[in-house]
Order: structure tokens, then C-alpha cells, then sequence
């Protein structure tokens, strides 16, 4: 677990190291749970932003993008029950005067029971070998299904208490697996209370004409308000898709661990709207897809599960998170849902406006069912940021940071090094820029030695140095130095763009979520 929390705190101070992520106004302490991305930051999440825009909307003919606005009228909040369900359940610990979320709480400790389990079923598999059969092994290890039934116990007893609004029994179910505060150790807790997480604000300039609205605490409903019009003005025919990134606000409990609960954040969303009745193939569909476009990006298989909902949000009849095994362990990186026809016929109930679809394959109208994709940006950054960060120990006992970013999505794809500071080195290294801006992201650096600014480029996670040196003022060629494997090649400077091209292309990523 230490070394899980040095590597974390790691990724920290690595994200403002190398420019990545600063706390957000810091000169005045910084503001909890929210934070800026500074000048490489930005470019990585742009990249993420661009291969999920295209892979969901360029990649699919039926999905068309939208940029709602943030302030929506109130009554949308409404309709979609955020103002009257969207809480999350609070308890304090009287000693430590910490806040946590209850469920989060037993949440983390039937997590500890699944650790448990896992690590019986990989002490197994080195023992056994090729020999090895894990699903005999999980159902008949008595450990390991005493582990897996008292977490599935402790969960299905969670998501009734809280589906039924027994606050009382999460309590007495926090008390009796004898959780305790982390911070302070102790279990002297207050009641759970009921929180709810949207942020308010006014809109009008006088106090007594001002209306209350909330900061959008998701992306979705921007969609479902403008369904009729974009499946009008785009002429879309069922099954088809709204995709939209944009900021969404949640006033969080708890917002700890960096970038993965911030109270501002972005989300990236897709809407695909489906004939009632065939919800089912769409969701199994965009759980497939979806799990196929994070795969693409090689963080390893293995560090992505499923995890199906027990407790489903009042809008879904199905729903699963993609979870990431980020360095506190496995948690929620995306959700999927089957969002039924809820979100619609609230709007078209609170509006009075008709949101329906007339089907002419079955010469019906109807309220599209919708099943959506849900994935957090800042969670998808520092999954990517996190699971790249690496110490390397080198041939010659010495050691290097590498930033093994997709290449698809570093935020620089290469940097052009003169060798020496003089003799035109310097010129020709700026001629070599001036070409490559045109299709890529390139940077230059001249100071220090050579060796010190590939380091300086590996912890940025720059795919390629180019060096130019005396022999290239010749011969027109220059070294070009891999960052993963730190190979060299002579390669001539007309190549250059389709080498990069063939490496960072997006067309080469995308070619890998089909
Ligand atoms: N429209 C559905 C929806 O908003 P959600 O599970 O509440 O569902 C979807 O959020 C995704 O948004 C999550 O999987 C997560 O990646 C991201 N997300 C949610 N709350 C977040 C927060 N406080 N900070 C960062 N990302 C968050």
C-alpha cells in the first residue's frame, strides 16, 4: 500500500513538475478538488478529448456533436430528478470532524475483500502453472468464496438500504463491519445525512427579479432538451447518437485523490437514442465498443473490469462502469447505461412539448429509449498520466523517468535538438521545425547537454528527439531517437514527417478500437 501512495504522490508531483496540472488559483492556496492544466496538460487532454470525438462521431455515421450550454433553464433539473435525488449519502467522524460518503466507506472495504480474494487466486496461479483453472479455483477455494460472498452480501445490503432510503441500516451496516475513520482511526460516527451535490447560482442583476439556476451537474441532459431538434435539423433516423464534451459541476462530499473527483470537471458523453425493446443489443454494444476504445490505447488489459450496478440511478434498468485500476486500485473510469425513456418523457411531461420520434420502417410514433457513455476526461487523463509514469533502470545501472504516453495523445511528438549551439546547427534545427509544425506538435531545445534533454523529454513523454548535428549540414540526414526503447536511427530529413506520421497518426490508434 506504501508504495501505492509513493506512486501516487509521484504522478503529483510530476503533473506540476513537468507542466502538466497546477492546483487551481495557488498564489491563494489553492481551491480543494479543482485544478488547472498548464501548457502540457492541456495538449494531452486535447488529444484524449480528440480521440474519443473522433472515435464516437467521425467514426460512426449515425452520431452528430453538440456543445449545450452550461446554464440550462431550472425546470430541466427537475425533470431529470437531480433536485430531488441527485445526493449522495454523508457521514462525519466526531473525533477526526472528517467528512466521508457512506457508501464510498463500505464501498472501499468490500473493495479490500475482492484484494483479498485476488491475491489467494494469484498465489494459486504460480503455484499451479499452465495448470491452473481460476474459475474452478474461485468457486471452490473456501476463502475465496467466503470473501467474494460476504463482499456481494455487504453491497446488495448497501444498494437496498439506500435504494429504500434507510439511512439508519447504511450506518448500522458501517458500525458493524467496524469501519473505521482512516484518518483517525476511530469509529464514533454521526448519522448519514442525505447531501445534495449541484452547485447554485443566480441568474438577472437584482436580487428580487434573480432566478435560481444550477451549473450543469452533467453533460446529458444539454442532449436530451436538444433531441427533437438536431434529429429534425440533421434528419436523423433511429437508431442514431448526440455526443458532447463539455464542463459539468458537482459540489462533491469528498473530493480527494487529485483528478479523479474534482468538483469542475469535463465530461465525454454519448446519447444514442433506440427503438424501445431493443435497449438491450445497444447497451451489450456500447459496453463492447467502448471497452475496445480504451484497450486501443495499451495500458494493459488486464488494468480494466466491469463492474455491473447493484444500485441503479433512478433513470437506468442496466447500467456498468468500465473500471481503471488507477493507483489506489480499481475504480470507475466510465459508465454505461440503459437510461430507458425516462429522461425524455420527464422533459416532455415538465415541458409540455412532445419529444417523439415518428419510426416509418414501423409507421409509429414513439419515446426513444437511450443508452448512454459516460466517461469523466480528468479521470481518463490521469488514468493514462498514471499508468505511463515509470522508473526505468538502464543497462548501466543508472535510471530514468519515462512517460510511456500513447504516442496517439503526448502532448509534444517531437523535439528538435541541435547538437552544439553554433556552427548552423541551430538554423537548420529551426528549418526542420518549421516543416513538421504544419502536421505536428514539435518543440526545440538547446540547452544542456544532449543526454540531459532526452531525459528532459522522456518524463514529457515525447515519442522522438531529433538531433541535428555536423554531419547533417552534409548529408541532409539526422538521428532520430525512439523514446520507449531509446534506440537511434540515421534517418534522412525527408522522412521525418512520415516516420512521426506513421507513429502518432490517429488514424493508426483508431485503427485498433475496430
Ligand atoms: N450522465 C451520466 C453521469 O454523469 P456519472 O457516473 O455520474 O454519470 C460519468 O458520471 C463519468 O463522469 C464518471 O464515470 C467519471 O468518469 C466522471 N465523473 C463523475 N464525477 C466526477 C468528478 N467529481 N470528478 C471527475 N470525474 C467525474
Amino acid at each position: 500500500m506504501a508504495k501505492q501512495e509513493d506512486l501516487f504522490k509521484n504522478v503529483v508531483s510530476h503533473a506540476k513538475e513537468y507542466g502538466f496540472i497546477f492546483p487551481s488559483s495557488e498564489i491563494y492556496d489553492g481551491l480543494s478538488a479543482v485544478y488547472d492544466y498548464a501548457q502540457n496538460g492541456v495538449e494531452l487532454k486535447k488529444n484524449i478529448r480528440e480521440y474519443w470525438w473522433k472515435a464516437m462521431v467521425q467514426m460512426h455515421d449515425n452520431i452528430v456533436g453538440l456543445d449545450a450550454a452550461i446554464l440550462m433553464h431550472p425546470t430541466t433539473w427537475k425533470a431529470s430528478g437531480h433536485v430531488d435525488a441527485f445526493n449522495d449519502p454523508l457521514i462525519d467522524n466526531k473525533d477526526s470532524k472528517k467528512r466521508y460518503r457512506a457508501d464510498v466507506l463500505i464501498e472501499d472495504y468490500a473493495e479490500k475483500l475482492q484484494q483479498k480474494a485476488q491475491k489467494e487466486i494469484d498465489k494459486a496461479r504460480e503455484r499451479f502453472g499452465d495448470s491452473f483453472d481460476e474459475q474452478q479455483f474461485i468457486t471452490t477455494n473456501q476463502r475465496v468464496v467466503e470473501y467474494l460472498a460476504k463482499k456481494k452480501i455487504i453491497l446488495e445490503r448497501m444498494a437496498k438500504s439506500l435504494d429504500s432510503g434507510d439511512l439508519d441500516d447504511v450506518k448500522a451496516l458501517i458500525e458493524e463491519l467496524e469501519i473505521a475513520c482512516p484518518e483517525s482511526g476511530s469509529r464514533n460516527w454521526t448519522d448519514v445525512k442525505q447531501f445534495n451535490l449541484m452547485f447554485g447560482t443566480k441568474l438577472g442583476a437584482s436580487a428580487e427579479n434573480a432566478m435560481d439556476l444550477y451549473l450543469r451537474p452533467e453533460t446529458a441532459q444539454g442532449i436530451f432538451v436538444n433531441f427533437l431538434n438536431v434529429q429534425k435539423s440533421g434528419r436523423m433516423k433511429i437508431p442514431f447518437g448526440i455526443a458532447q464534451t463539455g464542463k459539468a459541476f458537482r459540489n462533491e462530499i469528498v473530493a480527494r485523490q487529485f483528478i479523479f473527483r474534482m468538483r469542475e470537471f469535463e465530461q465525454m458523453e454519448m446519447q444514442f437514442f433506440v427503438r424501445p425493446g431493443e435497449e438491450m443489443k445497444w447497451y451489450e454494444f456500447w459496453k463492447d465498443t467502448r471497452l475496445k476504445w480504451h484497450l486501443s490505447l495499451g495500458l494493459g488489459d488486464k488494468n480494466y473490469r466491469f463492474h455491473d450496478h447493484e444500485k441503479l440511478a433512478h433513470y437506468a434498468n442496466a447500467a456498468a462502469d468500465i473500471e481503471f485500476n488507477f493507483p489506489f486500485g480499481f475504480k470507475e473510469l466510465e459508465g454505461i447505461h440503459s437510461r430507458t425513456d425516462f429522461d425524455l418523457k420527464a422533459h416532455e411531461q415538465y415541458s409540455g412539448k412532445k419529444l417523439q420520434y415518428f419510426d416509418p420502417e414501423t409507421n409509429s410514433n414513439y419515446v426513444p429509449y437511450v443508452v448512454e457513455t459516460s466517461v469523466g476526461l480528468d479521470r481518463m487523463f490521469l488514468a493514462v498520466f498514471s499508468n505511463s509514469l515509470t522508473e526505468e533502470t538502464l543497462e548501466d545501472g543508472s535510471s530514468r523517468t519515462v512517460l510511456r504516453l500513447p504516442s496517439v495523445l503526448a502532448p509534444t511528438k517531437a523535439t528538435v535538438l541541435p547538437l552544439v549551439k553554433k556552427d548552423g546547427l541551430p538554423e537548420l534545427s529551426q528549418q526542420i521545425m518549421d516543416e513538421l509544425k504544419w502536421d505536428f506538435k514539435v518543440s526545440y531545445d538547446e540547452k544542456d547537454a544532449v543526454g540531459r534533454r532526452y531525459r528532459r523529454q522522456d518524463a514529457l513523454g515525447t515519442p522522438f528527439c531529433i538531433t541535428v548535428d555536423h554531419q547533417s549540414l552534409e548529408d541532409q540526414t539526422v538521428t532520430i531517437r525512439h523514446r520507449d526503447t531509446m534506440k537511434q536511427d540515421r534517418v534522412k530529413i525527408s522522412e521525418l514527417r512520415s516516420i512521426i506520421d506513421q507513429e502518432v497518426s490517429m488514424r493508426t490508434w483508431l485503427l485498433k478500437t475496430v
